[in-house]
């Protein structure tokens, strides 16, 4: 059976102390029954800091953002090597807050997949409609269309992406899918991902948008959902901690 797997998105939060007293939290009430694999996505200076924080513990590192580019002069990026070096294990590529922010197109989100994966790093793409999409019906179509791109850029490695579905508006904003939402388009992304690889069933899909430690349990226990991506409730070691203990 493949383990859930819950990652915090810490975003632009945090500070030396307020990384050490969150982590230290997490080791000290880490759920004895815990089951899942657990990843915390810092802030790029934090990444040092984190990683020997999280040493010998069951967190493993992540971080938010990685360029397109291998390297050279591209003044501000953080490439995939750069990462690797920090032991980095994941990185979300395609946030929302980083297409509609900063302007980031699909196949820009699909170099940087590509990038991630060329150095050992699986990265976690992230999908979702805005509301007025959802409202105007084409929630399918818009997650279908980001992780086509994502998909033919990918070929073959395909399998070793993880994707997080994000309903933009989700995040952060108290209102989350419910199950039954979230699974229905979970499942249409499980199905993209089965024209295009023998192992999509194994592949880890992740719910993303205000999970929380009441509602984790629920949105875990559908079919399709393999794990979360949570951002506010990341912050406070006894709600993430509750979310990982509901991952099973
Ligand atoms: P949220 O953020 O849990 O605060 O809604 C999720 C995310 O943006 O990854």
């Amino acid at each position: 059976m493949k383990k859930k797997l819950i990652v915090g998105n810490w975003k632009m939060n945090g500070s030396l102390a307020a990384n050490e007293a969150l982590v230290q939290a997490l080791r000290a009430g880490w759920p004895a029954a815990a089951d899942c694999d657990v990843a915390v996505a810092v802030p790029s200076p934090y990444l040092a800091q984190v990683q020997s924080l999280v040493d010998a513990s069951g967190i493993a590192l992540a971080a938010q953002d990685v360029s397109q580019h291998d390297a050279g002069a591209y003044t501000g990026e953080v490439s995939a090597p750069m990462l690797r070096d920090f032991g980095v294990r994941y990185v979300l590529v395609g946030h929302s807050e980083r297409r509609q922010l900063h302007g980031e197109g699909d196949a820009a989100v699909a170099e940087k997949a590509q990038r991630a994966l060329a150095a050992g790093i699986t990265p976690i793409v992230c999908v979702g409609e805005t509301l007025a999409e959802r409202e105007a019906g084409q929630t399918e179509a818009v997650v279908r269309r980001q992780l086509a791109a994502v998909v033919h850029r990918n070929g073959r490695c395909i399998s070793e992406v993880v994707v997080a579905y994000e309903p933009i508006w989700a995040i952060g904003t108290g209102h989350t899918a419910t199950p039954a939402q979230a699974q229905q388009v979970h499942a249409a992304l499980r199905a993209q991902l089965a024209a295009a690889s023998a192992h999509a069933p194994a592949m880890r899909l992740l719910y993303g948008g205000s999970m929380n430690a009441s509602n984790a349990a629920q949105l875990l226990a559908e079919p399709d959902i393999d794990g979360g991506l949570v951002g506010g409730a990341s912050l406070k070691a006894p709600d993430f901690l509750s979310i990982i203990a509901a991952a099973r």
